[in-house]
This record gives structure tokens, C-alpha cells and sequence, in this order.
């Protein structure tokens, strides 16, 4: 008999969108309810690109928490900083000084939501930081998109690698990298043969389909987010680099939450929420290989490893049930729809 329950040490979320505001108040309690640790991205607006804006952030996101009731210390957001071409290095040892960031994040500029003050010239803007950034030991978590309209937008993180990852890991070889949302075996392929501090996180979404989901039935922009869902052989590389042993890849659900009438709208807004029902997606995508003994490695071991941080302590349990996924949720005057709303999943967290 297959069994019932799955208790296994509390995650950590590597990389999530938390807005601010409202919107903020509404969805951090999906988060701290089940993960104990989260790497939050900077694309506010305007984006968080100093020590003393994340560090406002920061305090933003403990008073939402203490609002939903959710215990001081339970949950620890781990704050990031927006690389800009003008970023100064000395931001990056003060942030690694003081702890106020752990990460900068790399968005080439115009790539996604909120990424107009991104970087336009890697290696010809941003060398000094980058240099400091090695020294220290402050990752980089990289957006790996290409942004060159010419290129089909189903190709833009396999070339990135050719065009930016390489050259720049080549120039900075001690550099900390995190290939964020990675969704292409070509992806998987460069970080799991790779030399020198790499890692990648993946999303439930692109553990769980391939980019039919978009068009079944009529364009579903719950299903739209970017990097944009790719092929079948693509998923199944990814989820076979979720359920390896290789210690590169870990959890990071990139849920990113817009409003419903900003998805379903006639240019949609790019993400989807899953941090209601993170691990419930994860168990289901594992399972379904036969892999959920693999999970605990995946979603609560290998990310404070890379990281250089301590694995939590306590634990979480998933029960082997049905467990419809809400139609749709509060959202500040507005509501959210849930990735694959309406839908069952076979796990629920207990
Ligand atoms: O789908 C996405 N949504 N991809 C990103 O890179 C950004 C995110 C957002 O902030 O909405
Ligand atoms: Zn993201």
C-alpha cells in the first residue's frame, strides 16, 4: 500500500513575487503558511535597487505578516536587490555586510513584468558590480530570457545561455549564479554539466505542463507566465532534474500574482499564483513519476545548501487526498485566480 502521509522538513520558497501593499497583505500568508524561508524579487515599483529600499521592504512585509496573524519569526523573507546598470558597488558590500539583501537579481531589461530599469549591457555596464559581487560572495539570480524582439519568444532562455550565461560565467567563474525559473532542457543541460557555483530553481508550473496548457480549449492566460511554458521533452528534462540527485536544482515557484482582470485582459499580465497551493503542486508533479521520496531533497535540502544557509529544523506534513483548488481568492477590492483553479490535486498539506 502506497502511503498516506509525507512529512518532511519545512521548505523554503527560492524565489517569489510578494508585491506590496494590499496586494502583499493578501497573498504572504500562503506563503509563511507553508514555507519558512522565502527569496522575495525586488521588481516593485519603483524596483527595490538599494540596501535602504529593502530594507523598508523588509519591514513592509513583517508588518503584512503580523497583520494575517502569522507569528513573529515563523516566516523570514530574504530580501534581494534590482541590478541596474548603475548599481554601485559598494550597495553590494553593504548589503553582504549587513545581511539586508542576500542576492541581486539580474532582469535584462524589458524582459517581464516590471523590468524597464533592467540591465541593458551585462558585462559592458555592470563589470564592477559584478567583480564585487564575486569577492564578497552575493549571488546572482538570473532571469535568463534574452530580449531581442527578432527571437521567437519559445527560444529566448535557450540562446541566453550562448549569449550572456556563458560569456559572463566565463568572465566571473567564482561568481555565485541562480539560473531562475528554468524551463528548457537546454537549461537543464548547462547547469547540470556546468563547472563552478551554479544551481537553478523550477516552478511547479513547468514541473506540471507543457505549453498546450496556454491553448487548451481557448487562450488560458492563467497558464501564461514567463519564461513562457515550453515543449513536452522540455518539461520532462525538468522534471527529471527536479527528481535527480544532482544538488543544482531546488524549489523556487515564482508565484506571481496579478489581479484576474489584469490575466483576462487583452494584453495579460505574465505570472501565475501558485503560493496558495505550492506544495501540492510539487507533491502531485512529483508523484506522478514515482518520485516523491525525492521531494524533501528538492524543496527543503539543496536551496539553504546552496545558499550557505541552515536547513530549518521543524517539519511539515502533506496528506495523500483529494484537494479542489478554489475557483478564485481575495486579492485586496480585487480577486486572484489560482494556477489550475477548478482542478483536483491528489496531495493536500495538512
Ligand atoms: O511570469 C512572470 N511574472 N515572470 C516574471 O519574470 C515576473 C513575474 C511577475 O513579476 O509578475
Ligand atoms: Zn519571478
Amino acid at each position: 500500500m502506497t502511503s498516506q502521509f509525507l512529512t518532511i522538513t519545512r521548505p523554503d520558497d527560492w524565489h517569489l513575487h510578494l508585491r506590496d501593499g494590499d496586494a502583499l497583505t493578501a497573498v504572504v500568508g500562503d506563503t509563511a503558511r507553508q514555507f519558512a524561508r522565502a527569496i522575495v524579487m525586488p521588481n516593485l515599483k519603483p524596483p527595490v535597487t538599494t540596501v535602504a529600499m529593502a530594507r523598508a521592504y523588509q519591514t513592509r512585509i513583517e508588518q503584512a505578516l503580523a497583520k494575517v496573524g502569522i507569528a513573529d519569526g515563523q516566516f523570514k523573507p530574504l530580501m534581494t536587490l534590482y541590478l541596474t546598470d548603475n548599481t554601485d558597488p559598494a550597495e553590494i558590500v553593504q548589503a553582504k555586510e549587513s545581511g539586508a539583501a542576500v542576492a541581486v537579481k539580474l532582469y535584462p531589461a524589458g524582459a517581464t513584468t516590471n523590468s524597464d530599469a533592467g540591465v541593458t549591457d551585462l558585462l559592458g555596464r555592470c563589470a564592477k558590480t559584478l567583480e564585487e559581487m564575486q569577492r564578497v560572495g552575493m549571488p546572482l539570480l538570473v532571469h535568463g530570457e534574452v530580449t531581442d524582439p527578432a527571437v521567437d519568444v519559445f527560444d529566448r532562455e535557450a540562446l541566453f545561455i550562448e549569449r550572456v550565461m556563458i560569456p559572463l560565467r566565463q568572465a566571473f567563474p567564482e561568481l555565485r549564479v541562480v539560473f531562475e525559473h528554468l524551463t528548457t532542457k537546454d537549461g537543464v543541460d548547462y547547469v547540470r554539466e556546468a563547472s563552478g557555483p551554479i544551481a537553478a530553481t523550477i516552478t511547479a508550473q513547468h514541473l506540471l505542463y507543457n505549453r498546450n496548457a496556454i491553448f487548451q480549449g481557448g487562450v488560458r492566460p492563467h497558464w501564461y507566465c514567463l519564461p513562457i511554458l515550453k515543449r513536452e521533452v522540455h518539461r520532462q528534462a525538468l522534471v527529471d532534474a527536479a527528481t535527480s540527485d544532482s544538488p543544482r536544482f531546488f524549489l523556487g515557484t515564482d508565484s506571481a500574482p496579478h489581479a484576474r482582470g489584469l490575466k483576462e485582459h487583452a494584453c495579460g499580465c505574465a505570472g501565475c499564483y501558485t503560493a496558495l497551493h505550492a506544495m501540492e503542486l510539487y507533491a502531485t508533479a512529483f508523484d506522478r513519476v514515482g518520485k516523491i521520496d525525492k521531494l524533501e531533497a528538492f524543496a527543503s535540502h539543496r536551496g539553504p545548501d546552496f545558499y550557505g544557509l541552515p536547513r530549518n529544523t521543524d517539519r511539515i506534513t502533506l496528506e495523500r487526498t483529494s484537494f479542489l483548488i478554489p475557483n478564485e481568492i481575495p486579492y485586496g477590492s480585487e480577486t486572484l485566480v489560482p494556477l489550475a483553479a477548478g482542478e483536483t490535486l491528489s496531495w493536500r498539506l495538512v
